[in-house]
Parts: structure tokens; C-alpha cells; sequence
């Protein structure tokens, strides 16, 4: 499919709520799956990266009725769940993989997991070594390195383990795992990683601490079920916080977004780099603060962004070389590696993008290099089939009088399904 991009009017102004954090989507079904008891999920992410984590507790027995956005998940516990009959489809999600496996892994059956053509290209070895370890049984192409895969599910023995790459997906597969076992499991990362795993086991009653960059849980002790709200999700706000910040005219407010520090990068590089923004925290739900976010248009200044905000702004890194791409001067992220490793390799595929729409920008081993003040022109693009991208060329295309045709927009679903919906509400 080809979307023409093409807004004759090109300031935003408004007020608009994103849909829910896609992160804390998937953990709320997954550990109200885990909780015996109703769970009952508001504000969640009907996207099709959680939508698959839904259908693979369906597969082993949960009871889940989505109503638009509250999902409500009846479950008897572990116990409960059953070998599924079915090879499980992770569509596109990373985080319904890697979490998953640290789940499946301590469960007594067995299991066969497989995604799309972009999961099954995802290095899976960073949370099967670390199960691998604990004893977990799994096999899958190259050894496990990448899906399909699949698991004999049996009991684990707890682990100490360092993480080598900063990855909130990794370290919340291992504590998974950890959670059904006996012993204190215990996680530590050089630099801290989304925590929402972290938050919400201990809403769900798990004994878990955090220790600085170090999380400890003692395993083996039953979840009660919880009820979830979800914040709007900050990655997805990022966008249109972005546009509005580079095209004139514009003011954008929005509403109720999740303000978990390990997320809030994204403000921190805005005002970073001379953006007019305003932040009004309003309240703490299931230890995820909420807020809404107001941006002005602004002349973005250059900024070096690396070290320990890279893991706070790791989805919106896309987004970021687009307002680079704006800024006074010339902007240089370090230190994100592991955008390579993402839906697409995205230091190729932003580069190759912000290129083809006429900015200056070099990939390098671990980020780019982005000249600012860029006349973008029109130009066949492509998503590649990662909704970041997507969702960037279409923010793009507001900067330039001619047609930017995107080839394949439907992967937007995957975190925002709405995001044209919410685009053409702000468009002045
Ligand atoms: C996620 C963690 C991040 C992020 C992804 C969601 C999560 O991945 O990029 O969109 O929900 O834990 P990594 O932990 O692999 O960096």
C-alpha cells in the first residue's frame, strides 16, 4: 500500500490524548495472565504488537474480553494456563518475545513460538543465554539465536546476571523467569532500562526490590490480580511533540501521557535543544506518573546526545534525526547501538530516509551525524514495515511543499493505529 502525503496546511494546533504505552499494555496482560483473579486493563493499546500478546495467553486458556480500549483478563493463575495446541504468533513484537520466553521457560509444558519476517531476523540469543543458563530448554534456529523457537518448559534455578546490552527487554525476561522460581533472581544493568516490569510486579503483589541499577525478586510467590490504568504512551506522543516543535505556527497539548522517568528522554533532548515545552504532572498511578506535555514552535538548536539518555530515548531516536534535521547546527547521537537491533536496523533505515527526503545525515557504527537546516524535498519513501519509521516520514512530509509518498503505512498499527485519525485532528 502507498499513502501520498500531501497537507496543505502544515501548522498544528490543539489538544489531543495518544493511545496507551504500548510497554506497560503488554505487561498488564501478561501479568494479569499470571495472577489468579479479574484484572480489568483501561486506556490499553489496542495495536497489533499487543493484540499478539492477548491471542498467546488466549492460547493457553486465559479468558480475555477487549471492549475498545479495556481488556479485561480472567485467569486461574499459573496453574491455569495450559500447553498451547498451537504454534504461538508474535506478529512483529519484540517485547511479546523476549518477555514471553522468560515465561514459558519456567512453565511444565511445551511450547513453539514464531513471528514476521522482521522478528525472525531479531537476535532472540540475548534472553535465551540468560534462561539457558537458569536451565531453561529452548531451541530455535542457529541454536536459539532466532525464531521460531521452541521451549520445554521446566523448573529453573534462580541467576545473577549482568546484562551486556541495555535492554528493558532482556532484563524484564529474566526477572520473568526469576518470578517463577524458587530463590532470589537478581538483574543488574550498567545503565537503567525502562522499569515498568519493575512498577507493576510489585502492584501485582510480587516481592521484588530495586537496588540502584539492581533488581532482586524472590520467586515462587503467587501475583493477586490488579487493576491497570494505562498512561498514554510517551514514544507515541513524541511525534507530534516533535512537529509541533518544527513547524511554525503550532502549539500542541497533550494529555495524560506517562512521565516514568526511564521514558522521559524524549523532553529532556526537546529542551536540550531549545524547545519551547511545558510539563504538568498531575498524578501516580501504579507507580507510572501521568502528565500532560504542551510544545510551541521553536528554532531547535544541535545537541550531542549520548551516554545514559540513550536507553530513555531509544524509540524516539527516529523522530530526533527529523528534528536534528531542522536544528541550528550539527547533531550527533552516540552510545545507540541497539537501534540496530530494533524493527528495522534503524541507523540504515533513518539514514537511508532522512536522505532520500533531502537531509544531510551519516550512519555510524553506534548513531549518525545530522546536519541541520535541511531543505526537505519531496520523495518516494519506504517504512520498511517499521511503524517508527512510518510514523517519521509522515511528520516529514509537513516540511515540504511536495508529495512524499510512503509505501507501507499499515505498519503504523503496531503502536498507533490512530495516528492519522490524530494527525488530521491537529492539522491547521
Ligand atoms: C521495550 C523495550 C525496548 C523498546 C521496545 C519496548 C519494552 O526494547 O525499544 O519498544 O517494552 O521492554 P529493548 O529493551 O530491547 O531496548
Amino acid at each position: 500500500m502507498v499513502k501520498k502525503l500531501l497537507f496543505s496546511e502544515k501548522s498544528l494546533r490543539g489538544t489531543i490524548s495518544v493511545p496507551g504505552d504500548k510497554s506497560i499494555s503488554h505487561r498488564a496482560v501478561m501479568f494479569g495472565s499470571l495472577a489468579k483473579g479479574k484484572t480489568m486493563i483501561t486506556n490499553f493499546l489496542a495495536g497489533e504488537d499487543c493484540l499478539s500478546t492477548i491471542e498467546a495467553f488466549e492460547t493457553m486458556g486465559v479468558k480475555i474480553t477487549r471492549n475498545n480500549q479495556t481488556v479485561i483478563v480472567e485467569s486461574e493463575g499459573i496453574e491455569g494456563l495450559k500447553e498451547p495446541l498451537v504454534p504461538i504468533n508474535l506478529g512483529n513484537s519484540g517485547t511479546t518475545a523476549r518477555l514471553l520466553m522468560g515465561i514459558l521457560s519456567a512453565l511444565p509444558f511445551h511450547s513453539t513460538l514464531y513471528g514476521d519476517a522482521s522478528l525472525t531476523k531479531r537476535p532472540m540469543d540475548r534472553i535465551t543465554i540468560p534462561l539457558k543458563e537458569m536451565g531453561a530448554m529452548i531451541d530455535g534456529r542457529e541454536n536459539g539465536k532466532y525464531l521460531p523457537i521452541a521451549i520445554r518448559g521446566s523448573k529453573l534455578q534462580p541467576i545473577h546476571y549482568h546484562t551486556p546490552m541495555k535492554s528493558a527487554q532482556v532484563k524484564s525476561g529474566v526477572l520473568l523467569a526469576g518470578l517463577l522460581t524458587d530463590g532470589k533472581t537478581i538483574v543488574e544493568e550498567d545503565t537503567k532500562t525502562r522499569d515498568h516490569t519493575e512498577n507493576m510486579l510489585k502492584a501485582f503483589g510480587a516481592d521484588l526490590t530495586v537496588e540502584g541499577n539492581r533488581v532482586i525478586i524472590n520467586g515462587n510467590i503467587p501475583l493477586s490480580s490488579c487493576d491497570i490504568e494505562v498512561p498514554g504512551d510517551i514514544s507515541s506522543a513524541a511525534f507530534f511533540l516533535v512537529a509541533a516543535a518544527i513547524t511554525p505556527g503550532s502549539e500542541v497539548k497533550i494529555e495524560n501521557v506517562g512521565l516514568n522517568p526511564t521514558r522521559t528522554g524524549i523532553i529532556d533532548v526537546l529542551k536540550l535543544m531549545g524547545v519551547a515545552i511545558t510539563l504538568e504532572e498531575k498524578r501516580t498511578v501504579g507507580g507510572e506518573p501521568i502528565g500532560d506535555i504542551t510544545v510551541q514552535s521553536s528554532n531547535p538548536k544541535a545537541a550531542t546526545i549520548e551516554g545514559e539518555i540513550i536507553p530513555r530515548i531509544i524509540d524516539e531516536i527516529p523522530i530526533i534525526a527529523l528534528l536534528a534535521s531542522q536544528a541550528d547546527g550539527t547533531t550527533v547521537i552516540r552510545d545507540a547501538e541497539e537501534l540496530r537491533y530494533k524493527e528495522t536496523d534503524r541507523i540504515e533505515s533513518v539514514v537511508t530516509t532522512l536522505r532520500a527526503l533531502g537531509a544531510n545525515i551519516e550512519p555510524t557504527n553506534d548513531g549518525m551525524i545530522i546536519e541541520g537546516n535541511a531543505n526537505l524535498t519531496g520523495a518516494k519513501t519506504n517504512s520498511y514495515g517499521d511503524h517508527r519509521i512510518g510514523m517519521m516520514i509522515a511528520i516529514a512530509s509537513l516540511l515540504t511543499e511536495d508529495t512524499v509518498e510512503l509505501h507501507d503505512d499499515k505498519c503504523i498499527a503496531v503502536s498507533y493505529p490512530t495516528f492519522f485519525d490524530d494527525l488530521n485532528k491537529l492539522l491547521q
